[in-house]
């Protein structure tokens, strides 16, 4: 499977932050904030990453996150000229993911919890259909709902409904098989003028090929469209990381946990970062595996 993070996007709910710096690349506590979707397509064993960002900020990203290689990753990057919506991203990839499955995440989406990295190991394994995740929120009315029948099957979903019919939102990682492009392909512009993920999903549904796994309550999924949810972000990541003395969202952790990189390779880089915390944080797991 491939991954996408969509990292394009004006941002312009958390003006004047976004104004000179693309959303995210924000820090989120102590990381840009795009590490974070990251680590969760390399939690589920995704290595061929393409990153689509608007063209004016694509270099910030090319200089933070490079041909991915420092983390035994594969990292490409592609345009969104313009807001055209999530699906798109299908179209604007359509040559990398060569008619492989696909995950899509969104670039300012983090998740966090118990026994996620099962879940999405298993939900990349997928075969044919979609995976998509249902949570549960107090203001369904802007996200993407899903509404279920009596036995529990989702019936339709429905994006940022005035009356939702229930308060599961469906989160920003979406899990597809190859027939993902021509689907994009096939729908049209919302009312809003974008094409929508609701679109595409509601298509695998139709078609008896949508799974939403519901996600616990031993799972935090936080987005960050506005200043308060970005702070709540740095506040959840900075609280658990003081306390379990460990980092959240790593991907040089990560790409070391998994074996993608050696020590040594763990070692140069956080060489790199000299005395910051992180640095030392990656010199002792460096050390403490030798
Ligand atoms: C988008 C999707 C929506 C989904 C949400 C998750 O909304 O359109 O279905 O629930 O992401 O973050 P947007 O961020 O475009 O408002």
């Amino acid at each position: 499977m491939k991954g996408i993070i969509l990292a394009g996007g004006t941002g312009s709910r958390l003006y004047p932050l976004t104004v000179a710096v693309n959303k995210q690349l924000l820090p989120v506590y102590d990381k840009p904030m795009i590490y974070y979707p990251l680590s969760i397509l390399m939690l589920a064993g995704i290595r061929e990453i393409l990153v689509i960002t608007n063209p004016e900020e694509q270099y910030l990203y090319k200089r933070l996150l490079g041909d991915g290689s420092q983390w035994g990753l594969s990292i490409r990057y592609a345009s969104q000229e313009a807001p055209n919506g999530l699906a798109e991203a299908f179209i604007i990839g359509e040559d990398f993911i060569d008619g492989d499955s696909v995950c899509l995440i969104l670039g300012d989406n983090i998740y966090h919890g118990h026994q996620l990295s099962e879940l999405l190991r298993r939900s990349a394994s997928l075969e044919s259909g979609a995976v998509v995740f249902g949570y549960r929120v107090n203001n369904p009315e802007r996200y993407g709902v899903v509404s279920f029948n009596d036995t529990g099957e989702p019936v339709s979903i429905e994006e940022k409904p005035e009356h939702p019919g229930s308060s599961y939102a469906v989160t920003g990682i979406y899990f597809y098989d190859s027939k993902v492009v021509s689907y994009a392909k096939s729908i049209k512009p919302s009312a809003r003028n974008e094409l929508e993920i609701t679109d595409i999903n509601n298509i695998y549904l139709r078609n008896g090929e949508l799974k939403v796994e519901i996600l616990s309550r031993g799972v935090a999924w936080l987005d960050m469209g506005t200043p308060e949810l970005l702070l709540e972000a740095s506040l959840y990541i900075m609280t658990l990381e003081k306390r379990l003395n460990c980092q959240i969202c790593s991907p040089d952790e990560i790409a070391y946990v998994k074996h993608y990189i050696d020590a040594d390779q763990l070692r140069r880089i956080a060489a790199e970062y000299g005395n910051s915390d992180y640095g030392r944080y990656l010199t002792e797991l460096a050390g403490s595996r030798k």
